[in-house]
């Protein structure tokens, strides 16, 4: 049997009092539901990332090591993000500029969620970002219009009929799909450009 795909899901808020976690680990429910994904929760708020970033010939700080190999081991990424004046948080851009090789010709899922605009904005930054990166952003990603309209009567969300639910299925047809094909492809020929 084929082995499974790994998938790190990366929660970019780091507020207090943040949506973000909610929206991560829904998503990560619906992926290990998916059948073909093993899922690792990355919440940004635990990793203790330095926020400067070092000189070139400075050795990595412990934390950066940590999570450099969980983010080495993955085959995908999916990057849950709000939007903060039309832009993505500030200890996600650092994340992501603590590495390089890592994200390389490896597929990202783009989860965004917001006001009206449903993180529209800080989602095409970042797939500007992972162009730069040679990592592939796939087309349908989710964008969570005014969140808060979809709690459940009970408390919990989304509620079953929220329109999410059913482009979460999309997303990680996509998502799954390229994070094979370009696990095969670095296994065969690797991607050294
Ligand atoms: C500093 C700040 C700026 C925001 N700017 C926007 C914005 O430009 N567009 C938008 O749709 N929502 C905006 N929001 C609303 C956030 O998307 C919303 O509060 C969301 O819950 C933030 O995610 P978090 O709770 O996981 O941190 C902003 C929120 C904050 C705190």
């Amino acid at each position: 049997m084929r082995e499974h795909l790994k998938l790190a899901v990366i929660i970019g808020s780091t507020r207090h009092g943040r949506f973000g976690p909610t929206v991560a680990g829904w998503f990560a429910d619906r992926a290990r539901k998916h059948g073909d994904l093993d899922v690792d929760l990355i919440d940004l708020a635990e990793t203790g990332l330095p926020e400067t970033l070092p000189d070139h010939d400075e050795t990595a700080p412990d934390p950066v090591l940590a999570l450099g190999i969980r983010l080495a081991a993955a085959d995908a990424y999916a990057v849950v993000t709000p939007e903060y004046n039309h832009g993505y948080p500030a200890p996600l851009k650092t994340a992501i500029d603590w590495y390089y090789d890592e994200w390389k010709a490896k597929p990202v899922a783009l989860v965004s969620y917001g006001r009206e605009s449903g993180g529209r904005h800080a989602a095409a930054q970042l797939r500007e970002v992972f162009g730069e990166l040679h990592a592939v952003v796939v087309r349908d990603g989710i964008a969570l219009d005014c969140y808060w309209e979809e709690f459940a009567a009970d408390g919990s969300w989304p509620r079953a009929t929220a329109a999410c639910n059913t482009a979460v299925k999309t997303t990680l047809d996509q998502l799954s799909w390229w994070a094979l094909a370009l696990r095969e492809a670095r296994n065969t020929t690797p991607y050294t450009t």
